[in-house]
């Protein structure tokens, strides 16, 4: 997407800018993934649950992967009655399990006490998470398989559980990666549950592989095409993949206005009008984002800051070619998963508008308003 010409438009901001072709593109390449493999492609709700993005997967993907009771109920309003939805959560309760069970098509447990307690109570198609316990992500904040990880029965346990005491299984899930740029993490996933479960895997149906790939980035499709036939032809197995990041992180840019502009302790602070609430993962994990504008042998840094009462809302210090002055708009790029869903409106800032960009034209196809900032916050009663 053509950023600058974007700016030209002088849009106001903040803006978040959904590149529709990136995310066509990257929907198509995950079908040709699927037509070479056999796998089933499901879209990773949690990433982004806009209606817009999941009407425009829906013809193009199996169904969606969701994990809680609203995420459900918006993926069968927009799958209607076609079409898979598969729920995976530490966080099932026994009272919402009627419900869950009607709108999804299988439920993975996330624990062997929460396989057994709701598998004989649920219609869905049961299947059990497991934690291979593969650290195969260096940093723990986004490692699955973590010591003492909340995420999946142990592999271990699984393995010593007597085979009639998992009776209504019919498939298991695993999800053990972040951001993969090749398959390597998940051939050595799938080799350890074939080391486990050799003798076991025949007898259920499907095997979900979860997302943490950049699976449109990744150039050599053929160990994973390889892997899916294997699976299928040794053990006649389903498999399928539930990518979010893969399919919106790309499309995702944060148009932003330098509000204020001054020097700190020697150090040019530009105030920008968003926030790191607009994209929490940047505090989160403390890592600055991708910024169209940086030039690492710029002349001019600058110290890009949001504009809430937090002392670290810092988006970080970059480089650029001309110094920065009021009213410029810089862009972050790579920011359309986990941003907007995770985005709140600390110390009142709205969140960004939210605009569609295809075929060179721009649509905005949500504005929030002071009334949700309301409705959120109103509430009934005086003490
Ligand atoms: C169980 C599960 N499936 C799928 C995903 C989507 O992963 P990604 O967006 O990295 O593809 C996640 C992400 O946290 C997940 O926890």
């Amino acid at each position: 997407m053509d950023t600058e010409t974007l700016k030209a438009l002088a849009l106001p901001t903040p803006a978040l800018i959904l590149d529709a072709d990136n995310i066509i593109r990257a929907l198509h390449t995950l079908a040709d993934l699927r037509q070479q493999s056999g796998c089933k492609v499901l879209y990773s709700v949690k990433a982004l649950p806009l209606s817009t993005v999941l009407a425009t997967a829906k013809p193009l993907v199996d169904g969606f992967s969701v994990s809680s009771l609203f995420e459900a109920r918006l993926a069968r309003e927009i799958l209607g009655d076609t079409g898979s939805v598969h729920l995976t959560t530490p966080g099932v309760k026994l009272g919402e399990l009627a419900e869950l069970d009607q709108l999804c098509s299988h439920i993975s447990f996330n624990s062997l006490t929460q396989y057994h307690r709701f598998s004989g109570l649920a219609h869905a198609e049961a299947g059990l998470r497991i934690n291979p316990k593969l650290s195969l992500v260096a940093d723990e904040r986004y490692n699955p398989c973590r010591k003492q990880s909340k995420l999946g029965a142990s592999i271990d346990e699984v393995w010593q559980s007597p085979v009639p005491a998992l009776g209504l299984l019919r498939g298991l899930h695993v999800h053990t990666h972040f951001a993969g740029k090749n398959y390597d993490p998940l051939l050595q996933t799938v080799e350890k549950i074939e080391t486990y479960f050799k003798d076991r895997l025949p007898s259920i149906d499907w095997l979900n592989l979860g997302g943490g790939y950049l699976f449109n980035e990744i150039q050599d499709a053929q160990p994973f095409v390889l892997l899916v036939k294997h699976l299928a032809d040794h053990y006649g197995l389903t498999v399928y993949i539930e990518p979010g990041k893969a399919v919106v992180g790309k499309a995702g840019y944060l148009f932003a206005s330098v509000i204020d502009l001054f020097t700190s302790d020697g150090k040019t602070i530009a105030v920008l009008d968003t926030s790191v609430n607009h994209q929490p993962e940047v505090f989160e994990y403390q890592t600055p984002p991708e910024l169209r504008e940086h030039d690492p042998a710029g002349a001019y840094s600058a110290q890009l800051v949001g504009s809430t009462c937090l002392a670290g809302d810092i988006f970080g210090d970059y480089r650029f070619a001309k110094p920065l002055r009021l009213g410029d708009q810089v862009v972050f790029g790579n920011i359309g998963a986990y941003s907007l869903v995770k985005a709140n409106r600390f110390n009142g800032y709205n969140l960004p508008d939210i605009y569609l960009h295809r075929d060179g034209r721009v649509q905005r196809i949500k504005q929030y308003s002071y009334q949700e900032f309301r409705q959120q916050w109103w509430a009934e009663g005086t003490f």
